[in-house]
This record gives C-alpha cells, sequence and structure tokens, in this order.
C-alpha cells in the first residue's frame, strides 16, 4: 500500500544491496530479509482495506508523527489527556479496565467504553453508532467532545505550531512550513492504521503455520459458526451492521438512532469486532459485563426485550436468547481466548518514542 512505486523503493534498494553482500557471504550465513516495519501489509487472511492509502501513504516519518501526537496530551484543553488514556497497547487499545466509561480533561465521565483500536483500517464506519464515516475524522471528535479533549481544532494546530519539534516533524513528514489539521489527521490514521492484530493462535491456525486447537477450542470454533458468526462475521468478526442485543427494554443511550434518527434503530449498536476480546474488558457499548463469562450468560438468559431487539435472539415461544449449556459456555470463551493476539500488544513499533 506504499505511494512510492517498486522501482523508488527503499526496500529494493535494500535487497539489491543485501543481494550484493550475500554473494559474497559465506555458505552458511542466512540471508537476511529486509523488513519495512512501515509498510501497510493486508493480511492473507483478511478482505481488502477500506482506507484509501492512496491518498495517505505510510510513510515512517508521517508514523512516527502520529505516534508522538496519539501519546501528546497536547491535544486536549489543559493538557492532561492523550489518545492514550483511553487506547492502551497493553489492552488492545482499548481502555483498561479502570475506565469502563471512558475518563477525559478534569476526570469528566464519557457515556461509552473506547473501543479496541484493532485493524480499523479494514473498518467501514466508526464509534458505537457508526457516527464516524472516515478513520481521519475520529479525532476531531476526541478533541471537541467535552468529556474528552474539550479543545477546539485551531487550538490545537496554533499550540502544534508553536513547537519546534513539531514544524520539524510535519516537514519531515509531509514536506510542510504550516502545521495544518488535515496533516495532523493524516499522520494519526497512519498511526492507527498500522495497527493490523492478525497473528493470534486463530490467525496462525487458519493459515495453517503451523498451530494446532485443542478439542475444547476446536468445539467453542463451531458453536461459534453456528450461533454467532452470523453478526461476528468473517476474519474481523464483524459484519459492521447495527444490532440490539437484548442489553436493556429503556435507553439513555439509543446508539444507531443518534445517527439516522429512525426509530427502528434505537437501541442498536455496531456489532464489535471480537479480536482480542480476552483483553478489553468491560464489555458492550456502556460497558455492562465485566467478563466474558457474563456476556455468554447474557446471550444464553438474561436479554430483556425491546422492539427492535434481533429476530435471531427471539425464538417460536417467544423465549428470548441463544442456548447455550455450561459446556458450550466454557467452549466458546476457549475459543475467543484465541483471538488473542500477544505479538501485537507487545510490538514495540507502537511504543512511546
Ligand atoms: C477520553 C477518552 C478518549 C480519548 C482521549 C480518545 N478516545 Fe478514541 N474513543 C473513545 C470512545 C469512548 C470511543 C467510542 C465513541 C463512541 O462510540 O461514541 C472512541 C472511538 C475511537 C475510534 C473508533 C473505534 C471504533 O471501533 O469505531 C478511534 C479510531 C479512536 N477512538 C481513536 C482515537 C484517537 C486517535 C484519539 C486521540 C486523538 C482518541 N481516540 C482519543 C475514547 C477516547
Ligand atoms: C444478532 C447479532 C449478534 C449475534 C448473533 C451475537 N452478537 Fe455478540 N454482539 C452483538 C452486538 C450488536 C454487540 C454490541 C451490543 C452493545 O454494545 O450494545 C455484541 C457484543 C458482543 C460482545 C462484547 C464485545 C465488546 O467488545 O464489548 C461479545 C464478547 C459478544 N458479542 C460475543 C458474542 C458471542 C459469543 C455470540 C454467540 C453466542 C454473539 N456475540 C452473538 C451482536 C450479536
Amino acid at each position: 500500500m506504499k505511494k512510492r512505486s517498486l522501482w523508488t523503493s527503499p526496500v529494493l534498494y535494500w535487497a539489491c544491496f543485501l543481494l550484493l553482500i550475500c554473494t559474497s557471504c559465506s555458505d552458511d550465513d542466512e540471508p537476511i530479509d529486509p523488513i519495512d516495519r512501515y509498510e501497510f501489509v493486508v493480511p492473507e487472511n483478511f478482505p481488502q482495506p477500506r482506507y484509501t492509502f492512496d491518498n495517505n501513504p505510510v510513510t515512517e516519518e508521517g508514523f512516527e508523527l502520529g505516534k508522538e501526537l496519539f501519546y501528546d496530551p497536547i491535544l486536549s484543553r489543559d493538557g492532561s489527556v492523550s489518545c492514550n488514556n483511553c487506547h492502551i497497547q497493553a489492552t488492545a487499545f482499548a481502555d483498561s479496565p479502570i475506565h469502563p466509561l471512558s475518563v477525559g480533561v478534569d476526570n469528566r465521565l464519557g457515556i461509552r467504553n473506547a473501543p479496541s483500536l484493532t485493524n480499523m483500517a479494514f473498518f467501514p464506519e466508526f464509534f458505537w453508532d457508526g457516527g464516524v464515516t472516515h478513520l481521519d475524522f475520529v479525532p476531531i471528535n476526541a478533541i471537541e467532545a467535552p468529556f474528552e479533549f474539550d479543545e477546539t481544532v485551531e487550538n490545537v494546530v496554533a499550540k502544534l505550531n508553536a513547537k519546534e519539534k513539531y514544524k520539524r516533524m510535519f516537514r519531515d513528514a509531509f514536506g510542510i512550513e504550516e502545521i495544518t489539521l488535515p496533516f495532523a489527521l493524516h499522520a494519526l490514521s497512519q498511526f492507527t492504521n498500522m495497527m493490523v492484530s492478525a497473528n493470534s493462535k486463530y490467525d496462525q491456525y487458519v493459515r495453517n503455520e503451523g498451530a494446532s486447537f485443542s478439542v475444547l477450542e476446536l468445539e467453542g470454533m463451531e458453536i461459534f459458526q453456528e450461533k454467532c458468526a452470523s453478526c461476528h462475521a468473517g476474519e474481523l468478526f464483524t459484519d459492521f451492521s447495527y444490532r440490539n442485543n437484548g442489553l436493556d427494554s429503556t435507553f439513555a443511550d439509543t446508539g444507531r438512532n443518534q445517527i439516522t434518527a429512525l426509530e427502528s434503530d434505537i437501541g442498536k449498536f455496531r456489532v464489535p469486532s471480537l479480536r482480542n476480546v480476552a483483553l478489553t474488558a468491560p464489555y458492550m457499548h456502556n460497558a455492562r459485563f465485566s467478563t466474558l463469562k457474563e456476556v455468554l450468560d447474557h446471550y444464553d438468559d438474561g436479554m430483556v426485550h425491546y422492539e427492535t431487539i434481533d429476530e435471531i435472539f427471539v425464538a417460536q415461544d417467544g423465549r428470548l436468547g441463544i442456548d447455550l449449556d455450561e459446556n458450550d459456555k466454557e467452549a466458546i470463551i476457549t475459543f475467543l481466548n484465541t483471538l488473542t493476539d500477544t505479538e501485537f500488544v507487545r510490538d514495540t513499533l507502537f511504543f512511546r518514542n
């Protein structure tokens, strides 16, 4: 997904360089594969990304600038909160469990649980209600929300322009002298776009890379495919639809309805991806459940009726939920644990400089 053509690519030069060196190496020297850590690579088992990389190809300078911004509280009104306050690498860039609902400047409480920023490049829409339709626009929301950064984009741009470090970094990344908002947004997207998580045990299993599943993991995967995968579909474990999974019968937060104003969308929220789900507790838009066991108990017999509840959850006799016995629940949780990508949450590429 790089803008540079193959012939001007540093990778090619490195490859030629190493080839030249290695022709003079002794036979038992392993040839070294040059890996461009800043190249956006689509995992073999993934769909094509939705992000338009042609407009904003990832470069080392752009990514490093995006990282600097991500960890810098300068984006908030009083310099106290950064993106990283609510999106932490150890929890797959979801919030930490001590913040079930996100916490912004002046310790103001948000209304939703901060989602994991896993595989954002593949998402068509953002937020629990799909209220943002392009990744580049997400930070505007974070900057201006009173319970997040409570700042204006004009102030952010002015603060960045006043810093020699940022003047230099924007010049290096984009060749500009005056920092403007679109470039800051592009840099942040370069950073978040690279948060690709595709090396869990599950991935290694489906890509035949030598991982094998236990009997319980296989059983869990089967039950999952039968009972959950109609919504938590495909390799991203979401079909990106908005559904009501029976959490409430009255709604302070009406979800998708806030965007469409349709009554038929009250209580519907985006089907979340389940990648790294074992790390991203608590669960649901309102952080209702602290463990995966509680989530499965909810699917089994905790649902409440509201007219927009998904029809999948309504049986002929009016009973709500998905029938799961204790063994089914254990098997599903065992399977969900295979979606944890420890390499991703420990990847030094994302470490604060
Ligand atoms: C105060 C906590 C907080 C801060 C700070 C914050 N976020 Fe978020 N972020 C959230 C919450 C909560 C949501 C979900 C919002 C919603 O659904 O209404 C979210 C959603 C997102 C999403 C969309 C995820 C998805 O699955 O749709 C992205 C991307 C994102 N944030 C990136 C950022 C970036 C980049 C920054 C810094 C510029 C940032 N966030 C700062 C709490 C925060
Ligand atoms: C009809 C679609 C649908 C089906 C079927 C479904 N889910 Fe969900 N799931 C959702 C929606 C929608 C949410 C988010 C609801 C919210 O936050 O209001 C969700 C949330 C979750 C979460 C919380 C994730 C997070 O990050 O907060 C987990 C875990 C989960 N589902 C697992 C499952 C499992 C396991 C099954 C099968 C037993 C299943 N789901 C079946 C639609 C579905």
